[in-house]
């Protein structure tokens, strides 16, 4: 088996590690793809440091060797704050009225994907499989084809790809496409982002597409474009579900909640996460169910990301406020509808939590898979399960939510929809809960984040045949 070297803007190092905080799926699913696959794991260190020496700092643990670097503050501003998450995140999650374009952020982008290139590429060997991670590094694989590396290169794109018409408004978004031609292989979480990437190589490009393998044929060279769905890694999360610490904290929910049913919402505090959209479903349940107030507890938990970015500032301000409108509206001395918790939880505990809510919503405007809503599912009693709601718009509900079975599918922008799926939810008798559970499980069990990044690897291994 060759050498993978992954390269993504985010490493778990191991003093993060084990505690959810705000890391996102990115990082445990690399993680757990490395363990596998053996191999070396580069990225940003998630420090600051303002010295010009390019000091990679290696460190081995559990079997996963990480090297990484430290940003100046002026490249975070630039390239993370900036560009990354000001300009990509928000337009790739449909959000033009949030997207900001700035030529200085821009080339921060570029600058800081050439220092990747250049630290990277003396860590890497004639066969490594190099694979590439997320919008922080779509031009990398040319970079380090600039710098002679002739290995396989692909790129896993863990958010949506938008619709073309959107992401023309992309200054130089014809420049940013082409660097990513220079992979073998893309993968997106789902055909719906596979397609749009095909029309818009077919319609701005002017590229030779093939449907259905997905060959992308442009000035001599073939990308492929697949999706490649990720998944949760299954036996680590199952083990911890076996640990005290996952007991403690589902007993722990149980005697806070009695007689009440709980429901959970786990989310980084980001706008793509429709998280005030979600407060507003639950006040308009309230509205119209009054009395069901005492039946029924949110425990909205949500750790601060991405700090720095206004949007997520004005984010947070907002959910503040709607959370306290309903506390402040719907509480009794001794009762508070929703329980709104602005830090991380390790695994073992956001199991414990997940086992004892009895609905899980999950109502993203937009997200490239949500690994919360499989985690949620994973972590229920098959005999007794949960209900997850969905979003329609999240990547897991084509695999969560086939034929009108599984997850309950909302329109996460309609308070209506919401406040109606609750209702569904709290009423849904133990047969079709369970019924629902077994149409999901056999997905989430089996395509876990190891079948993932087999998939990947044995496909980018045999891209170009020569
Ligand atoms: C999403 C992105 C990841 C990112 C994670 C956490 O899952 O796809 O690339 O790592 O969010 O965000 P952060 O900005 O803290 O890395």
């Amino acid at each position: 088996m060759e050498r993978l070297v992954v390269i993504s803007n985010r490493v778990a190092v191991p003093k993060a590690r084990g505690v959810a905080g705000a890391q996102g799926g990115l990082a445990g699913a690399l993680n757990a793809a490395l363990k596998q696959h053996g191999g070396i794991w580069f990225g940003w260190s998630g420090q600051e440091s303002e010295s010009a020496a390019d000091n990679i700092h290696l460190q081995r643990n559990d079997g996963v060797t990480t090297a990484t670097i430290d940003l100046s503050s002026r490249d975070v501003d630039e390239y993370y704050n900036g560009y990354a998450n000001s300009t990509l995140w928000p337009l790739f999650h449909y959000r033009l009225d949030l997207t900001q374009y700035e030529r200085e952020t821009g080339k921060g982008y570029e600058r800081v994907n050439e220092r990747f290139a250049e630290c990277v590429t003396p860590l890497i060997e004639p066969d490594d499989l190099i694979w590439v991670h997320d919008y922080h590094l779509l031009p990398l694989g040319e970079r380090l084809r600039a710098r002679g590396i002739a290995n396989r290169i692909g790129f896993f794109l863990h958010i949506p790809w938008p619709p073309t018409r959107l992401f023309v408004s992309l200054p130089f978004h014809e420049r940013l496409v082409r660097t990513m031609l220079e992979y073998d292989l893309i993968g997106f979480q789902t055909d719906e982002w596979r397609e749009s990437f095909l029309h818009y190589c077919r319609k701005e490009l002017g590229a030779e597409v093939e449907e259905d393998s997905g060959a992308i044929m442009f000035e001599g060279r073939t990308t492929i474009a697949r999706a490649y769905p990720i998944g949760i890694d299954w036996d680590h999360f199952q083990s911890q579900g076996e640990s005290d610490e996952a007991r403690a904290a589902e007993q722990r929910l149980l005697d806070s909640t009695r007689h009440r049913t709980a429901m959970i919402g786990v989310d980084r505090l980001d706008y793509s996460k429709g998280l005030p959209e979600r407060i507003d479903g639950i006040g308009r349940f309230f509205d119209q169910h009054p009395d069901r107030v005492r039946d029924l507890v949110f425990i909205q938990i949500a750790p601060p990301s991405r700090e720095d970015v206004q949007s997520y500032q004005q984010i947070r301000m907002l959910l503040e406020q709607k959370t306290g409108q309903i506390n402040g509206a719907r509480s009794e001395v001794d009762l508070v509808p929703i329980r709104y918790v602005n830090r991380g939880y390790s695994h073992a505990e956001l199991y414990g939590f997940f086992r004892a809510a009895k609905i899980g919503l999950v109502t993203p405007l937009r997200d490239g898979m949500n690994l919360v809503a499989k985690e949620y599912v994973a972590a229920q009693d098959p005999d007794d399960p949960g209900v997850l709601i969905l979003s329609r718009f999240a990547g897991a509900a084509q695999q969560l939510a086939a034929e009108g079975a599984g997850a309950v599918l909302v329109n996460p922008y309609s308070p209506d929809d919401i406040a109606h799926a609750i209702r569904v939810a709290l009423d849904m008798p133990q047969a079709e809960r369970k019924a629902r559970y077994d149409v999901m499980i056999g997905t989430i069990r089996d395509d876990n984040v190891q079948a993932w990044t087999r998939r990947f690897c044995e496909d980018l291994a045999a891209t170009r045949n020569d």
